[in-house]
């Protein structure tokens, strides 16, 4: 299996199904999902078939463009009420990833632009090539972002990475993992990179290592308490993590977990980057502070994996999916414009990065 043919996310050859992985199930099993309707979509992306900033920001796009052209109507009134609906639905399934709602947003863009000349049949056209726009985009984003990270590596490295910014996540390559995917067409052969197993939900441990695994990488994992003493036995070289939105001034939220492992790559002087499409990075927000966190079930803490309950019935969990990294604590944030380095308001400046027009 090659593990950059994983397509996350596609629209079925017939335009009328989104097309999914369900990562859900894997490493054990590798099964498409074909989705149509609203709610299926909605669950799809809640429940984390299709997970990962830029891959639900893909998702979010084909679907509301499936389910509005659903509506068989010529009145132009009615096509964008029911968009207008549909997409509030659509963009209430998590709340961190900024992609979601910024992906949802070009859409409507597309409608507001064209809804004055364009009949109902033709808009749909249009929204359909703005979907797969956002889709093309995103795999030419990641493999820029994979080739500025690879530009930092060197021969033999070990790799952290925390939960699964792979190819998974986005449409393709990746962010995280997209520079081992760039070192791999190189013809680099020897590096190692390491998988924080990322409780609870495992994306490491499901998605990373297999993803890497499958690459035919070097592929170590651990458990997330296990970061400091790999850390402090001089394994690792180089950080990579990915992000579901990051604030003006470089505060970012990524998985639960992130702000830890920075926190360790601080005290032991290893350098760590971001990887971060533009279309993550939230100018509207000055600090990490205005990012709203998902809170989750709790027995994904107590029940999910295990074979039996782990934990006494009752008791109060704490679970936030993700949390927010001190722009302080890191070392550079990998754009598809290129490296953005402290202080990073003034970089993103330079970089072309402003804020968004929807
Ligand atoms: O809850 P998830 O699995 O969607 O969280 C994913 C992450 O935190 C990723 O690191 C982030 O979305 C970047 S994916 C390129």
């Amino acid at each position: 299996m090659n593990a950059l043919s994983l397509n996350s996310v596609v629209l079925s050859d017939d335009e009328k199904e989104l097309v999914i992985l369900d990562q859900t199930l894997l490493p054990c099993e590798v099964k498409y999902l074909h989705l149509s309707k609203a709610e299926d979509i909605w669950e799809a992306i809640y429940a984390l078939r299709v997970r990962g900033a830029p891959a639900i920001g893909v998702a979010a796009a084909y679907g509301i463009y499936l389910v509005s052209a659903q509506l068989e109507t010529d009145d132009m009134n009615a096509f964008c009420d029911n968009f207008r609906k549909q997409k509030a639905f659509l963009d209430s399934a998590r709340p961190t990833a900024v992609n979601l709602s910024w992906a949802l947003n070009r859409m409507e863009k597309v409608l507001d632009e064209n809804k004055a000349t364009l009949p109902v049949a033709d808009m749909k056209k249009r929204l359909l090539q703005e979907a797969h726009a956002i889709r093309e985009e995103d795999i030419a984003i990641s493999r820029s972002i994979g080739q500025l990270g690879f530009e930092l590596l060197h021969h033999g490295d070990g790799i952290l990475t925390h939960c699964n910014a792979g190819t998974l996540a986005t449409a393709k390559y990746g962010t995280a993992l997209a520079p081992v995917y760039v070192a791999l067409e190189n013809g680099w052969d020897d590096l190692r990179v390491y998988c924080d197993e990322t409780r609870p939900l495992l994306q490491g441990a499901r998605l990373s290592a297999f993803e890497m695994q499958t690459a035919g990488v070097d592929t170590t994992l651990l458990c997330d308490n296990m970061a400091s003493l790999l850390m402090k036995r001089g394994k690792v070289d180089i950080i990579f993590v990915g992000c579901d939105r990051m604030a003006a001034n470089g505060d970012f939220a990524n998985k639960i977990g992130t702000s830890a492992v920075a926190i360790l790559a601080k005290h032991y002087g290893i350098p760590i980057f971001t990887c971060v499409p533009t279309s993550t990075i939230d100018l509207s927000i000055a600090t990490g502070d205005e990012i709203v966190i998902e809170e989750r079930k709790p027995e994904e803490v107590t029940e999910t994996w295990y074979a039996q309950r782990m934990a006494p019935e009752g008791v109060k969990v704490f679970n936030p999916a993700f949390d927010v990294t001190d722009h302080t604590l890191i070392t550079g944030v990998i754009t598809e414009k290129g490296i953005a380095y402290p202080p990073f308001d003034k970089s993103f400046e330079k970089l072309g990065i402003k804020p968004k027009e929807n």
